[in-house]
């Protein structure tokens, strides 16, 4: 029993949902999911471009077979090699011998890296090679860092389809749908879209923005990545997130408050600012309890929005570990540019602020603090309300 969809009248998607996986790459959420995406074009020669995870193998499989229907595999495109579109990749090339495997070069040392394959007939590509299939000529586009060196995205010059491995993908089933003009997007992915990106491609922007420049001079119908639904139209919305996150340019004005708390009282001072900056107007705001909120969620509103607040007790005479972890996530993903804004606490000597702002000052660029840190010994007590009137209006006045 075969589960496709058709991209066009010859482009097959074959992919499938995973739904039971409770974390992606060891520790990444994805409480809806995530969707492997493969394709298979019918062209008088036959390319599968990628192939899928493990979990969702068997029903590729069928997909795969009962789509040929008799027919053989001439080429199998590799334009990624981690093991997410990897796994089947011995299946395929033990199955179907005679497919010669196209790759860049680097990709077909990491075939031989992961799986000890070196397959008999190989095409090593490189940036502009082509692949014409029949109808179809794949024109290859070098993609190094986006988010691995080997990735290399395909465009089709017959129909105007970019394969773009994992660029513009997102967290998600796809539950049917395989366009994200099938569906409210930006209800409905547009959050895990930038999770995804952030916390998985977000470090390599200037990478990301090379691909950018290379694809604007090409006539793209439709984007087809590796997880998550395809493009056929608006694709301009897509690619302006993609062009706003990869230049570290917020999406739009508002405040992520990011707190760890022991007992509740750094957790008190950073809800009654998120109270004032609402009653101040503010309508983007979220407010994360870094300890039960996995990182991800905080780097990935860091990206959308103009400001964070970093809200943390003192302990060991340090940052609380929580928050350095969060710090260190959004450092190692290169937020930058934005107004930060502190809350520290401690019983006997705090000075998270201080550590705190020398962390994020060493560590990423071009980040201004915005207003007095507010420090709170213990809890806080009302005489020091005023104070966090002032850091609110401080807030408000530097979106
Ligand atoms: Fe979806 Fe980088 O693999």
């Amino acid at each position: 029993m075969t589960a496709t969809r058709n991209v066009t009248e010859d482009i097959v998607w074959l992919g499938g949902d995973d739904r039971s996986a409770s974390i992606f790459e060891g520790m990444f959420p994805i409480p809806q999911g995530v969707s492997y995406n493969s394709y298979l074009i019918m062209d008088e020669k036959t390319i599968l471009m990628d192939t899928v995870d493990a979990s969702v193998e068997s029903r590729f499989w069928d997909n795969l077979t009962g789509t040929l229907d008799g027919r053989t595999l001439d080429y199998l495109y590799i334009g990624h090699m981690e093991p997410d579109h990897g796994a089947c990749l011995r299946r395929v090339i033990e199955t179907y011998p005679c497919a010669t495997v196209v790759a860049s070069e680097r990709a077909l040392d990491m075939l031989y890296n992961f799986y000890g394959i070196r397959p008999e007939k190989t095409i090593a590509v490189k940036e502009g090679d082509t692949l014409c299939t029949g109808r179809h000529t794949l024109r290859f586009i070098a993609a190094v860092m986006v988010h691995w060196p080997e990735v290399m995205f395909a465009y089709d010059e017959y129909d105007g389809t970019l394969y773009s491995e994992d660029g513009f993908g997102t967290f998600g089933a796809l539950g049917g749908r395989l366009f994200a003009d099938e569906c409210d997007f930006d209800a409905e992915y547009l959050d895990e879209a930038r999770r995804y990106y952030a916390n998985i491609v977000g470090k390599y922007g200037s990478n990301v923005q090379t691909v950018l420049q290379k694809a604007s001079g090409l006539d793209i119908k439709r984007i087809c990545p590796l997880h998550g639904p395809a493009w056929r139209k608006d694709l301009g919305h897509i690619i302006e997130k993609y062009d706003a996150w990869s230049s570290y340019r917020p999406e739009e004005k508002g405040v992520v408050i990011a707190y760890s708390s022991m007992y509740g009282n750094t957790e008190e001072a950073a809800d009654l600012l998120a109270m004032k900056l609402r009653e101040r107007g503010l309508k983007n705001l979220s407010v994360y309890n870094v300890t039960r909120t996995h990182p991800s969620y905080v780097v990935s509103d860091a990206f959308r929005y103009t400001n964070i607040v970093f809200a943390s007790p003192t302990y060991n005479n340090a940052i609380h570990p929580t928050m350095t972890s969060v710090i260190e996530d959004m450092a190692n993903m290169c937020v930058q540019g934005r107004r930060f804004s502190l809350i520290a606490n401690g019983s006997w000597a705090p000075r998270a602020h201080k550590l705190m702002e020398d962390e994020i000052k060493a560590r990423m660029k071009d980040m201004e603090l915005v207003g007095e840190p507010f420090v709170i010994k213990s809890s806080m007590g009302p005489e020091q309300e005023k104070d966090l009137d002032a850091l609110a209006d401080a807030i408000m006045a530097s979106l």
